[in-house]
C-alpha cells in the first residue's frame, strides 16, 4: 500500500535502526522505542495504544499529603518495612468498604508498585510447599509477569481462558491442580488485556479449588472498581468489586495506586494478605529463607532484602487517597471513568472499519467499556494487523504477547486523547479501504 498516512520508508528505516526482527512480535517496549522515533523523525503523532500510562493528571490529594510529608522530613527516615500504621489502618478500612471483606491492617502491606508486590509473592508461593513450585496463569494476562518469571527462573503453565468461561473453568484448572505441581493461580479482574470481568461463579471456581488442592490465589486488582457496568465507588455499599477473597482464605491481592489514583510514578502499591494466609508456617519456606510464618517472611526477608520497604512519602500519598475515599470524600471510580468513555467512542470507530472485538463478552453480556479492548481484523494474523496499522500511524501489542490463542491485538485507551478521535477515524477508514479488497 503506498497511499499510507505515514512514511512507509521512515518507519521501514526505523525498524532496522533498532533491530527489530518482526515488528509484528515486538514487545511493549519495542513499540514505544519504534514509534517515538518515527514521531520525531516525521513530526507525525501516532494513535498510541500500546501502553498502559494511566493518561490522566494524579490525585491531588495523595501530592499534597507526600508534600506535606516530605516537608516533614520523612525523606531522611526509612519507612517500617511493612508500612506505616496509617496506610495499614486505611489499606484495612478499604478492603472492608469496597470488598467488604475483613482483613487486619498487619496483613495490607505496601510494595514498590503491584510489580514488587507480585515478585516478593512469587518467590514466597513458589517456595512453601516442595515440589509445589510452578504458577499457573489464568491468559491473557500482563506480559511482565511472566518476565518475573523468567527473572526469577520459576516455572508456569498457561491456558487461554476464551473457551474455558463459567462452568468449563473448573475441569479446565482441575487438569493443571491434580498433577499436584502449581503452587499458586494468579490473574486479573478486571483483566489485563481483555477487560473480561470473572463472575462470581467463576471466582467461586477458583476459590473452591484453591481450598481443595492448597494453592495460593494472587488475585491482580490493578483496575480495582472499573467494571463500569456497576457502581462500586460507595464506601460500604454493594455492589463490591467481586473477588475470590469471598471463595477462599488463600488469597493474596494486589491493589495498584497507578490506575485508580493515576499514581504510577510514586510506584506503590499493596498486597493483602488473608489473616489465614499470613499466619501460616510452611516449615519448607522457612528453611528457604529463614523466616517464620508467610507474612513476616513476606515483609521481614523477602521486601527487606528487595528494597527495605516502599518510599515513605508515597505511602503517606496513598494513606490519604485511601482515607479520601474511605470517608466518602472522593469518588475514585468517577475520577477513571474517562477511560471506560474513549473506549466507547474507540470501540465503534473500529468496529464500524471493519474490525471485530475478540473478547467480546462475559457469559453472554458485552464486556464493559474499559482501559483495555481486544481486536482482529479478518484474515489477519495479530502479527500482520501490527505491523500494517503501525503504516497508518497505530501502535499496540499482539495478543498473543499477553498468552492469549486468538489473533488479535491489545488497544489501550488512556494515552489516546480525544482530539485524537478524527484522526484515528480516518486513518482507519483508509486501513479499510486498502485491506477489505485485499481479503
Ligand atoms: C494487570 C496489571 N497488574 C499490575 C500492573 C502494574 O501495577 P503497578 O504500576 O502498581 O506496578 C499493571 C499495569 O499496567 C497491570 O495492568
Amino acid at each position: 500500500m503506498e497511499n499510507t498516512p505515514l512514511n512507509k520508508k521512515v518507519i521501514d528505516e526505523k525498524i532496522k535502526e533498532l533491530r527489530i526482527a518482526d515488528t509484528g512480535k515486538a514487545s511493549i517496549r519495542e513499540i514505544v522505542a519504534l514509534v517515538n522515533l518515527v514521531e520525531e523523525a516525521t513530526g507525525d503523532k501516532f494513535i498510541r495504544m500500546e501502553m498502559g500510562v494511566p493518561g490522566l493528571p494524579p490525585s491531588q490529594i495523595g501530592v499534597d499529603a507526600e508534600i506535606d510529608a516530605l516537608r516533614k522530613g520523612v525523606a531522611a527516615i526509612y519507612p517500617m518495612v511493612d508500612g506505616i500504621k496509617p496506610l495499614k489502618n486505611e489499606a484495612a478500612r478499604f478492603v472492608k468498604n469496597f470488598l467488604n471483606i475483613g482483613v487486619s491492617p498487619a496483613g495490607c502491606i505496601p510494595s514498590v508498585g503491584s510489580m514488587q508486590g507480585t515478585f516478593a509473592a512469587f518467590m514466597a508461593a513458589a517456595n512453601a510447599v516442595k515440589g509445589k513450585d510452578t504458577t499457573l496463569f489464568i491468559d491473557p494476562g500482563f506480559p511482565v509477569q511472566k518476565q518475573q518469571m523468567q527473572v526469577l527462573d520459576q516455572k508456569f503453565e498457561t491456558f487461554d481462558v476464551f473457551n474455558f468461561r463459567g462452568k468449563k473453568l473448573r475441569e479446565k484448572l482441575e487438569s493443571f491442580l491434580s498433577k499436584g505441581n502449581i503452587c499458586t493461580i494468579v490473574y486479573s479482574n478486571p483483566n489485563n488485556p481483555t477487560w473480561i470481568c470473572f463472575t462470581d461463579e467463576e471466582l467461586k471456581i477458583i476459590g473452591d479449588l484453591a481450598n481443595k488442592y492448597d494453592v495460593i490465589v494472587m488475585e491482580d486488582l490493578a483496575y480495582f472498581g472499573m467494571d463500569f457496568r456497576k457502581n462500586m465507588a460507595n464506601p460500604g455499599e454493594p455492589p463490591f468489586q467481586p473477588s475470590v477473597a469471598n471463595y477462599t482464605d488463600n488469597y493474596i491481592l494486589f491493589i495498584s495506586s497507578s490506575k485508580i489514583f493515576s499514581y504510577a510514578g510514586q510506584r506503590i502499591g499493596l498486597m493483602v494478605i488473608s489473616d489465614t494466609l499470613y499466619k501460616r508456617d510452611y516449615p519448607a519456606l522457612q528453611q528457604r529463607f529463614g523466616g517464620t510464618d508467610f507474612g513476616s517472611t513476606i515483609t521481614l526477608r523477602l521486601l527487606y532484602a528487595l528494597s527495605s520497604g516502599t518510599s515513605h512519602s508515597a505511602q503517606w500519598a496513598l494513606a490519604a487517597m485511601l482515607k479520601a475515599a474511605n470517608d466518602g470524600e472522593i469518588d475514585f471510580v468517577e475520577g477513571v471513568k474517562e477511560y471506560g468513555e474513549k473506549a466507547k467512542v474507540m470501540k465503534r470507530l473500529f468496529v464500524e472499519n471493519g474490525f471485530k472485538i475478540v473478547y467480546e463478552n462475559d457469559l453472554g453480556q458485552p464486556i464493559a467499556d474499559g482501559f483495555y479492548f481486544t481486536l482482529a481484523y479478518p484474515g489477519m494474523t495479530g502479527h500482520e494487523l501490527v505491523a500494517n496499522l503501525l503504516y497508518y500511524g497505530i501502535s499496540a501489542i499482539a495478543l498473543d504477547n499477553t498468552g492469549s490463542n486468538q489473533e488479535g491485538i491489545r488497544a489501550c485507551v488512556s494515552f489516546v486523547q480525544r482530539e485524537q478521535f478524527g484522526d484515528l477515524e480516518e486513518r482507519l477508514k483508509l486501513f479499510h479501504e486498502n485491506f477489505s479488497s485485499v481479503n
